[in-house]
Protein backbone atom coordinates (compact mmCIF):
# COMPACT_ATOMS: atom_id res chain seq x y z
CA UNK A 1 0.00 0.00 0.00
CA UNK A 2 2.69 2.40 1.10
CA UNK A 3 4.40 1.85 -2.39
CA UNK A 4 1.58 1.85 -4.47
CA UNK A 5 0.71 5.79 -2.44
CA UNK A 6 4.67 6.74 -3.34
CA UNK A 7 3.91 5.89 -7.00
CA UNK A 8 0.73 7.28 -7.38
CA UNK A 9 2.24 10.64 -5.65
CA UNK A 10 5.40 10.61 -7.43
CA UNK A 11 2.79 10.16 -10.85
CA UNK A 12 0.64 12.92 -9.61
CA UNK A 13 3.42 15.15 -8.77
CA UNK A 14 4.69 14.24 -12.12
CA UNK A 15 1.54 15.35 -13.73
CA UNK A 16 1.02 18.96 -12.06
CA UNK A 17 4.82 20.00 -13.18
CA UNK A 18 3.67 19.00 -16.74
CA UNK A 19 0.46 21.11 -16.68
CA UNK A 20 2.46 23.91 -14.64
CA UNK A 21 4.92 23.98 -17.14
CA UNK A 22 2.55 23.90 -20.50
CA UNK A 23 0.67 26.29 -18.75
CA UNK A 24 3.65 28.82 -18.31
CA UNK A 25 4.38 28.30 -21.94
CA UNK A 26 0.37 29.55 -22.70
CA UNK A 27 0.59 32.41 -20.18
CA UNK A 28 3.66 33.43 -22.52
CA UNK A 29 1.61 33.16 -25.38
CA UNK A 30 -1.45 34.38 -23.27
CA UNK A 31 -3.66 31.36 -24.67
CA UNK A 32 -5.61 29.87 -22.00
CA UNK A 33 -8.96 30.32 -19.79
CA UNK A 34 -9.14 29.52 -16.23
CA UNK A 35 -12.09 26.92 -17.07
CA UNK A 36 -9.63 25.38 -20.01
CA UNK A 37 -6.81 25.21 -16.77
CA UNK A 38 -9.29 23.74 -14.14
CA UNK A 39 -10.22 20.93 -16.84
CA UNK A 40 -7.80 20.09 -17.52
CA UNK A 41 -5.75 20.26 -13.85
CA UNK A 42 -8.80 18.02 -12.95
CA UNK A 43 -7.77 15.60 -15.61
CA UNK A 44 -4.20 15.00 -15.77
CA UNK A 45 -3.91 15.28 -11.78
CA UNK A 46 -7.24 13.51 -10.14
CA UNK A 47 -8.28 11.31 -12.93
CA UNK A 48 -8.80 8.19 -13.31
CA UNK A 49 -6.38 5.34 -14.98
CA UNK A 50 -4.76 3.96 -11.39
CA UNK A 51 -4.45 7.50 -10.29
CA UNK A 52 -6.15 7.43 -7.08
CA UNK A 53 -9.11 10.41 -7.54
CA UNK A 54 -12.33 11.50 -6.42
CA UNK A 55 -15.65 10.86 -7.83
CA UNK A 56 -16.93 14.23 -8.58
CA UNK A 57 -15.51 17.89 -7.78
CA UNK A 58 -17.02 21.18 -7.24
CA UNK A 59 -15.08 24.06 -7.95
CA UNK A 60 -16.22 27.39 -6.31
CA UNK A 61 -15.30 30.66 -7.47
CA UNK A 62 -15.85 34.42 -5.21
CA UNK A 63 -16.60 36.53 -7.55
CA UNK A 64 -17.17 39.36 -4.90
CA UNK A 65 -19.72 41.12 -4.27
CA UNK A 66 -21.93 38.73 -2.93
CA UNK A 67 -21.98 36.60 -6.40
CA UNK A 68 -20.97 32.87 -5.68
CA UNK A 69 -21.11 30.09 -8.38
CA UNK A 70 -19.74 26.69 -8.63
CA UNK A 71 -19.78 23.83 -11.19
CA UNK A 72 -19.45 19.72 -10.95
CA UNK A 73 -17.45 18.10 -12.70
CA UNK A 74 -17.10 14.21 -12.80
CA UNK A 75 -13.78 12.05 -13.36
CA UNK A 76 -13.83 9.04 -15.27
CA UNK A 77 -12.05 6.64 -17.00
CA UNK A 78 -8.92 9.74 -16.74
CA UNK A 79 -11.43 12.63 -18.36
CA UNK A 80 -13.80 15.15 -16.73
CA UNK A 81 -17.23 15.14 -18.09
CA UNK A 82 -20.50 16.50 -17.60
CA UNK A 83 -19.55 19.61 -15.58
CA UNK A 84 -23.10 21.13 -14.66
CA UNK A 85 -24.27 24.16 -15.71
CA UNK A 86 -23.19 27.05 -12.88
CA UNK A 87 -24.62 26.60 -9.51
CA UNK A 88 -25.49 29.79 -7.44
CA UNK A 89 -24.83 30.03 -3.79
CA UNK A 90 -25.55 32.40 -1.37
CA UNK A 91 -22.63 33.00 0.37
CA UNK A 92 -24.19 33.49 3.26
CA UNK A 93 -26.23 29.98 3.47
CA UNK A 94 -24.73 26.98 5.66
CA UNK A 95 -23.65 25.46 2.21
CA UNK A 96 -21.43 27.93 1.18
CA UNK A 97 -17.36 27.01 0.73
CA UNK A 98 -16.96 30.72 1.49
CA UNK A 99 -17.71 29.36 4.74
CA UNK A 100 -14.71 27.12 4.77
CA UNK A 101 -12.26 28.28 7.65
CA UNK A 102 -9.83 25.89 7.42
CA UNK A 103 -7.12 25.88 4.74
CA UNK A 104 -8.18 22.17 4.01
CA UNK A 105 -10.68 19.72 5.23
CA UNK A 106 -10.97 16.11 5.47
CA UNK A 107 -14.21 14.75 6.05
CA UNK A 108 -15.72 10.98 6.40
CA UNK A 109 -19.26 10.08 7.16
CA UNK A 110 -18.26 8.55 9.74
CA UNK A 111 -16.61 10.80 11.49
CA UNK A 112 -19.46 13.29 12.62
CA UNK A 113 -22.42 11.23 11.66
CA UNK A 114 -24.20 7.93 12.56
CA UNK A 115 -25.46 7.39 8.89
CA UNK A 116 -24.40 8.00 5.22
CA UNK A 117 -27.88 9.34 4.61
CA UNK A 118 -27.30 11.44 8.09
CA UNK A 119 -24.24 12.76 6.39
CA UNK A 120 -26.32 14.29 3.10
CA UNK A 121 -27.70 16.83 5.01
CA UNK A 122 -24.38 18.98 4.99
CA UNK A 123 -25.06 19.39 1.69
CA UNK A 124 -26.25 22.11 -1.07
CA UNK A 125 -29.11 19.92 -2.53
CA UNK A 126 -28.29 21.40 -6.24
CA UNK A 127 -24.73 20.13 -5.89
CA UNK A 128 -25.88 16.97 -4.35
CA UNK A 129 -28.21 16.17 -7.12
CA UNK A 130 -25.28 16.84 -9.44
CA UNK A 131 -23.12 14.15 -8.01
CA UNK A 132 -26.20 12.01 -8.34
CA UNK A 133 -25.00 9.19 -5.48
CA UNK A 134 -25.28 9.36 -1.95
CA UNK A 135 -21.68 11.75 -0.39
CA UNK A 136 -19.82 9.63 1.78
CA UNK A 137 -16.69 11.57 2.39
CA UNK A 138 -15.15 14.84 1.15
CA UNK A 139 -12.01 17.01 0.80
CA UNK A 140 -12.32 20.60 0.51
CA UNK A 141 -9.92 22.96 -0.31
CA UNK A 142 -9.25 26.86 -0.60
CA UNK A 143 -8.07 28.73 -3.52
CA UNK A 144 -5.93 31.91 -3.31
CA UNK A 145 -5.35 34.56 -5.26
CA UNK A 146 -7.11 36.03 -8.12
CA UNK A 147 -10.09 33.50 -8.55
CA UNK A 148 -10.37 32.93 -4.41
CA UNK A 149 -12.55 30.31 -3.95
CA UNK A 150 -12.82 26.48 -3.61
CA UNK A 151 -12.36 22.85 -4.72
CA UNK A 152 -14.48 20.14 -2.84
CA UNK A 153 -13.65 16.70 -3.58
CA UNK A 154 -16.13 14.23 -2.96
CA UNK A 155 -16.17 10.23 -3.07
CA UNK A 156 -12.90 8.74 -2.47
CA UNK A 157 -12.53 5.50 -2.74
CA UNK A 158 -12.57 4.21 0.65
CA UNK A 159 -11.83 7.28 2.55
CA UNK A 160 -10.77 10.40 2.04
CA UNK A 161 -7.00 10.54 3.47
CA UNK A 162 -4.48 12.89 4.60
CA UNK A 163 -2.55 12.16 1.39
CA UNK A 164 -5.46 13.15 -0.60
CA UNK A 165 -5.46 16.09 0.99
CA UNK A 166 -1.99 17.26 -0.12
CA UNK A 167 -2.85 16.39 -4.10
CA UNK A 168 -6.07 18.57 -3.41
CA UNK A 169 -4.22 20.88 -2.09
CA UNK A 170 -1.22 21.11 -4.40
CA UNK A 171 -4.31 21.48 -7.00
CA UNK A 172 -5.54 24.36 -5.62
CA UNK A 173 -2.15 26.23 -5.00
CA UNK A 174 -0.99 25.35 -8.69
CA UNK A 175 -4.74 26.66 -10.13
CA UNK A 176 -4.37 29.79 -7.57
CA UNK A 177 -0.91 30.68 -8.14
CA UNK A 178 -1.46 30.46 -12.34
CA UNK A 179 -4.49 32.17 -12.95
CA UNK A 180 -3.06 35.38 -10.87
CA UNK A 181 0.23 35.37 -12.85
CA UNK A 182 -1.80 34.69 -16.20
CA UNK A 183 -4.19 37.78 -15.07
CA UNK A 184 -0.75 39.66 -13.85
CA UNK A 185 1.11 38.62 -17.50
CA UNK A 186 -2.64 39.92 -19.25
CA UNK A 187 -2.19 43.45 -17.41
CA UNK A 188 0.67 43.91 -18.44
CA UNK A 189 0.23 43.41 -21.67
CA UNK A 190 -2.64 45.50 -21.91
CA UNK A 191 -0.29 48.13 -20.12
CA UNK A 192 2.13 47.66 -22.80
CA UNK A 193 -0.23 47.87 -25.70
CA UNK A 194 -2.18 51.62 -24.02
CA UNK A 195 1.58 52.80 -24.09
CA UNK A 196 2.52 51.88 -27.72
CA UNK A 197 -0.87 52.88 -28.65
CA UNK A 198 -0.06 56.18 -26.58
CA UNK A 199 2.85 56.81 -28.60
CA UNK A 200 2.10 56.16 -31.80
CA UNK A 201 -1.09 58.54 -31.41
CA UNK A 202 1.27 61.14 -30.31
CA UNK A 203 3.91 60.63 -32.95
CA UNK A 204 1.28 60.89 -35.75
CA UNK A 205 2.22 63.09 -38.08
CA UNK A 206 -0.24 65.97 -37.99
CA UNK A 207 -0.77 65.52 -41.88
CA UNK A 208 -2.75 62.38 -41.39
CA UNK A 209 -5.31 63.72 -39.04
CA UNK A 210 -7.07 62.56 -36.80
CA UNK A 211 -5.63 59.26 -35.69
CA UNK A 212 -7.57 56.87 -37.26
CA UNK A 213 -4.77 56.35 -40.27
CA UNK A 214 -2.94 54.48 -37.57
CA UNK A 215 -5.81 52.24 -36.29
CA UNK A 216 -6.71 51.52 -39.84
CA UNK A 217 -3.09 50.52 -40.78
CA UNK A 218 -3.18 48.68 -37.79
CA UNK A 219 -6.36 46.15 -38.70
CA UNK A 220 -5.53 46.06 -42.56
CA UNK A 221 -1.87 44.76 -41.63
CA UNK A 222 -3.48 42.46 -38.94
CA UNK A 223 -5.82 40.94 -41.88
CA UNK A 224 -3.32 40.64 -44.51
CA UNK A 225 -1.01 38.33 -41.85
CA UNK A 226 -3.97 36.68 -40.92
CA UNK A 227 -5.14 35.47 -44.71
CA UNK A 228 -1.86 34.79 -45.58
CA UNK A 229 -1.27 32.10 -42.83
CA UNK A 230 1.10 33.35 -40.22
CA UNK A 231 1.35 32.21 -36.53
CA UNK A 232 -1.74 33.79 -34.48
CA UNK A 233 0.72 35.36 -32.13
CA UNK A 234 2.76 36.80 -35.52
CA UNK A 235 -0.52 38.16 -36.36
CA UNK A 236 -1.17 39.77 -33.16
CA UNK A 237 2.75 41.49 -32.94
CA UNK A 238 1.99 42.98 -36.48
CA UNK A 239 -1.86 44.33 -35.80
CA UNK A 240 -0.43 46.09 -32.70
CA UNK A 241 3.39 47.18 -34.12
CA UNK A 242 1.82 48.33 -37.25
CA UNK A 243 1.00 51.59 -36.13
CA UNK A 244 4.49 52.69 -35.21
CA UNK A 245 5.03 52.57 -38.93
CA UNK A 246 5.88 56.31 -38.76
CA UNK A 247 7.00 57.12 -35.39
CA UNK A 248 10.22 58.35 -36.84
CA UNK A 249 8.05 61.46 -38.27
CA UNK A 250 7.98 63.12 -34.90
CA UNK A 251 11.71 64.18 -35.64
CA UNK A 252 10.84 65.72 -39.03
CA UNK A 253 9.97 69.61 -38.87
CA UNK A 254 6.76 70.43 -39.38
CA UNK A 255 7.33 73.31 -41.94
CA UNK A 256 8.19 70.26 -43.96
CA UNK A 257 5.36 67.98 -42.62
CA UNK A 258 2.88 70.15 -42.92
CA UNK A 259 4.03 71.89 -46.11
CA UNK A 260 0.88 72.11 -48.73
CA UNK A 261 2.26 70.58 -51.81
CA UNK A 262 5.16 68.79 -53.50
CA UNK A 263 8.33 68.47 -51.37
CA UNK A 264 11.47 70.08 -53.02
CA UNK A 265 14.59 68.01 -52.79
CA UNK A 266 15.92 68.55 -49.72
CA UNK A 267 12.70 68.71 -47.76
CA UNK A 268 12.24 65.01 -49.43
CA UNK A 269 15.45 64.23 -48.46
CA UNK A 270 14.85 65.43 -44.74
CA UNK A 271 11.22 63.60 -44.94
CA UNK A 272 13.00 60.13 -46.51
CA UNK A 273 15.00 59.88 -42.88
CA UNK A 274 11.91 58.96 -41.10
CA UNK A 275 12.56 55.15 -41.00
CA UNK A 276 15.37 55.60 -40.03
CA UNK A 277 14.85 58.36 -37.03
CA UNK A 278 11.94 55.47 -36.09
CA UNK A 279 14.28 52.70 -35.54
CA UNK A 280 16.49 54.51 -33.22
CA UNK A 281 13.21 56.00 -31.49
CA UNK A 282 11.89 52.14 -30.94
CA UNK A 283 15.61 51.50 -29.68
CA UNK A 284 16.59 47.93 -28.58
CA UNK A 285 13.84 46.30 -27.04
CA UNK A 286 12.89 42.62 -28.16
CA UNK A 287 9.41 43.30 -27.90
CA UNK A 288 9.81 46.01 -30.59
CA UNK A 289 11.08 44.33 -32.80
CA UNK A 290 8.59 43.90 -35.29
CA UNK A 291 7.76 47.45 -34.71
CA UNK A 292 11.30 48.24 -35.20
CA UNK A 293 11.47 45.72 -38.50
CA UNK A 294 8.38 47.66 -40.08
CA UNK A 295 9.25 51.39 -39.21
CA UNK A 296 12.65 50.75 -41.13
CA UNK A 297 11.15 49.34 -43.78
CA UNK A 298 8.15 50.50 -44.78
CA UNK A 299 9.20 52.77 -47.77
CA UNK A 300 11.48 49.61 -48.84
CA UNK A 301 10.39 48.46 -52.74
CA UNK A 302 9.92 44.62 -53.53
CA UNK A 303 12.51 45.66 -57.01
CA UNK A 304 14.98 47.16 -54.29
CA UNK A 305 13.99 50.74 -55.40
CA UNK A 306 12.79 52.27 -52.11
CA UNK A 307 14.45 53.68 -49.36
CA UNK A 308 16.39 53.68 -46.76
CA UNK A 309 18.21 50.73 -47.57
CA UNK A 310 17.36 49.57 -51.05
CA UNK A 311 16.71 46.49 -49.66
CA UNK A 312 15.12 44.01 -52.06
CA UNK A 313 12.89 41.06 -52.18
CA UNK A 314 12.56 39.17 -49.24
CA UNK A 315 15.10 40.43 -47.69
CA UNK A 316 12.54 42.91 -46.74
CA UNK A 317 11.21 42.21 -43.57
CA UNK A 318 7.59 40.60 -43.83
CA UNK A 319 6.28 42.42 -41.61
CA UNK A 320 7.32 46.02 -43.27
CA UNK A 321 6.14 44.58 -46.85
CA UNK A 322 2.91 43.81 -44.87
CA UNK A 323 2.21 47.02 -43.73
CA UNK A 324 3.54 49.06 -47.10
CA UNK A 325 0.30 47.35 -48.75
CA UNK A 326 -1.61 48.65 -45.88
CA UNK A 327 -0.27 52.20 -44.98
CA UNK A 328 -0.62 53.06 -49.55
CA UNK A 329 -4.05 51.89 -49.40
CA UNK A 330 -4.84 53.83 -46.40
CA UNK A 331 -2.71 56.78 -48.17
CA UNK A 332 -4.39 56.62 -51.26
CA UNK A 333 -8.02 56.58 -49.60
CA UNK A 334 -6.81 59.31 -47.49
CA UNK A 335 -7.08 63.65 -47.96
CA UNK A 336 -3.92 65.48 -48.17
CA UNK A 337 -3.34 68.88 -48.92
CA UNK A 338 -1.79 68.07 -52.01
CA UNK A 339 -4.05 65.25 -53.33
CA UNK A 340 -8.21 64.22 -53.39
CA UNK A 341 -8.76 61.34 -52.03
CA UNK A 342 -9.81 58.31 -53.40
CA UNK A 343 -12.71 55.81 -53.37
CA UNK A 344 -12.05 52.15 -52.93
CA UNK A 345 -12.93 51.16 -56.53
CA UNK A 346 -10.16 54.03 -57.58
CA UNK A 347 -7.68 53.08 -55.01
CA UNK A 348 -8.10 49.46 -56.46
CA UNK A 349 -7.62 50.54 -59.86
CA UNK A 350 -4.27 51.98 -58.77
CA UNK A 351 -3.12 48.77 -56.86
CA UNK A 352 -4.13 46.79 -60.53
CA UNK A 353 -2.15 49.41 -62.84
CA UNK A 354 -0.17 52.38 -61.00
CA UNK A 355 -0.13 55.67 -61.15
CA UNK A 356 2.64 58.33 -61.36
CA UNK A 357 4.39 57.02 -58.10
CA UNK A 358 2.97 53.58 -57.37
CA UNK A 359 4.08 50.38 -59.77
CA UNK A 360 2.14 47.50 -58.07
CA UNK A 361 4.44 44.89 -59.63
CA UNK A 362 7.52 46.82 -58.83
CA UNK A 363 6.71 48.00 -55.63
CA UNK A 364 5.03 45.29 -53.68
CA UNK A 365 5.73 41.84 -52.66
CA UNK A 366 3.24 39.76 -55.05
CA UNK A 367 2.27 37.36 -52.60
CA UNK A 368 0.75 40.28 -50.17
CA UNK A 369 -0.65 41.50 -53.14
CA UNK A 370 -1.93 38.49 -54.25
CA UNK A 371 -4.12 38.58 -50.39
CA UNK A 372 -4.96 42.02 -50.49
CA UNK A 373 -6.84 41.59 -53.86
CA UNK A 374 -8.60 38.59 -51.83
CA UNK A 375 -9.69 40.90 -49.00
CA UNK A 376 -10.30 43.85 -50.52
CA UNK A 377 -13.43 44.27 -49.16
CA UNK A 378 -12.40 44.11 -45.83
CA UNK A 379 -10.35 47.31 -46.34
CA UNK A 380 -13.04 49.21 -47.71
CA UNK A 381 -15.05 48.03 -44.48
CA UNK A 382 -12.20 48.77 -42.23
CA UNK A 383 -11.93 52.21 -44.05
CA UNK A 384 -15.73 53.02 -43.33
CA UNK A 385 -15.83 51.68 -39.70
CA UNK A 386 -12.65 53.87 -38.91
CA UNK A 387 -13.09 57.11 -40.89
CA UNK A 388 -14.68 60.05 -39.42
CA UNK A 389 -16.09 62.33 -42.19
CA UNK A 390 -13.32 65.06 -42.45
CA UNK A 391 -10.68 61.73 -43.00
FE1 LIG B 1 6.36 56.33 -43.60
FE1 LIG C 1 1.36 56.06 -42.71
Amino acid sequence: MRLDLCQISLQQTQELLRLINSTLQSICCRRFTDEELYSEALRRVLGGQGRRGPRSIFMHRDEGRGVSWGRVFHLRSGEVVEGSEDIIIDPESVYSPSRLTDEVLVSNWRDTCETVDEYQTNFHPRVKSFIGQPITNFIACRIRGDSAGALLAFNYPGEATEYDAGVLLGLAVMIGSLVTLSNGVRETESAFIYTIEALARACEAAEEGTGEHVVRVNRYAGALAANMGLPIDLVEVISYSAQMHDVGKIKIPNAILLKPGVLDEDELRIMKLHPEYGERILGDSPRLQVARDIAISHHENWDGTGYPSGLRGENIPLSGRIVKVADVYDALRSKRSYKPCLSHDEALAVFRGGDGRIDPVRHFDPVVLRTFFEIEHLFARIYESQCSADA
